[in-house]
């Protein structure tokens, strides 16, 4: 997304953050944009940004109440007065969770061009929270990984307290990436939301 920023013609600052070096290291194939190694908890800014971005549903990955209390304090505190903080979560109406199994494993090509194989297997679904594992494997066979993870899915009511306990106002919130409105089958919930 940074680099599609500066693709675009941004000429500012991109600063893009991940606790995942992997990740980082590939991102770092291009050298506009600057890469933190760091969660969101984690992050120091003070009043330095107008935009903050949590893309490709990492909020999610925010579980417990304190990490996601500190999370959002972090980002605040990055945003100049009137910033505004942006992300997308899945709806938890949709229940996406429902279709991560097996059943669903899908095909892809990693950057070298191997295909690979992967495949969800859900372990638990304990109120908001929902922890599964992604097994990659080689598309002939063999596993080559299985990652666990969990994911919060918080409702509309829900992510608005926090973001008010935080210090940041919903501006606009959408059900889909084209700014649709919010419907009873909607599987997405887009926030904007503005440091006051
Ligand atoms: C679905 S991936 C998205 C990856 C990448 N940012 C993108 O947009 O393509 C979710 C990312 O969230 C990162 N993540 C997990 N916990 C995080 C946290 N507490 N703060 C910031 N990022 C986190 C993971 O390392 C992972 O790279």
């Amino acid at each position: 997304m940074l680099h599609s920023a500066r693709e675009r013609g941004h000429t500012g600052r991109l600063v893009g953050v991940d606790p995942d070096r992997a990740a980082l290291a590939r991102a770092r194939r291009r050298g506009d944009v600057d890469w933190w190694v760091g969660t969101a908890a984690e992050l120091t800014f003070e009043a330095e940004f107008d935009l903050a971005v949590m893309a490709s549903h990492a909020f999610q990955c925010l579980v417990g109440d304190d990490e996601l209390r500190v999370s959002l304090a972090a980002v605040r505190s990055a945003l100049r007065p009137g910033g505004r903080f942006a992300f997308e979560t899945r709806h938890p109406q949709a229940r996406v969770w429902e279709a991560w199994h097996p059943g669903h494993a899908r095909e892809v090509e990693d950057a070298s061009g191997r295909r690979l194989r992967v495949w969800h297997t859900v372990e638990s679904v304990e109120g908001d929270v929902v922890t599964f594992t992604e097994t990659t494997a080689d598309a002939t066979g063999p596993v080559l990984r299985t990652d666990r993870t969990r994911l919060r899915f918080l409702d509309a009511p829900a992510l608005d307290a926090f973001l008010a306990e935080a210090g940041l106002i919903v501006d606009a919130r959408y059900g889909d990436w084209s700014r649709g409105p919010v419907t009873p089958r909607s599987t997405e919930l887009v926030t904007v939301a503005r440091r006051v």
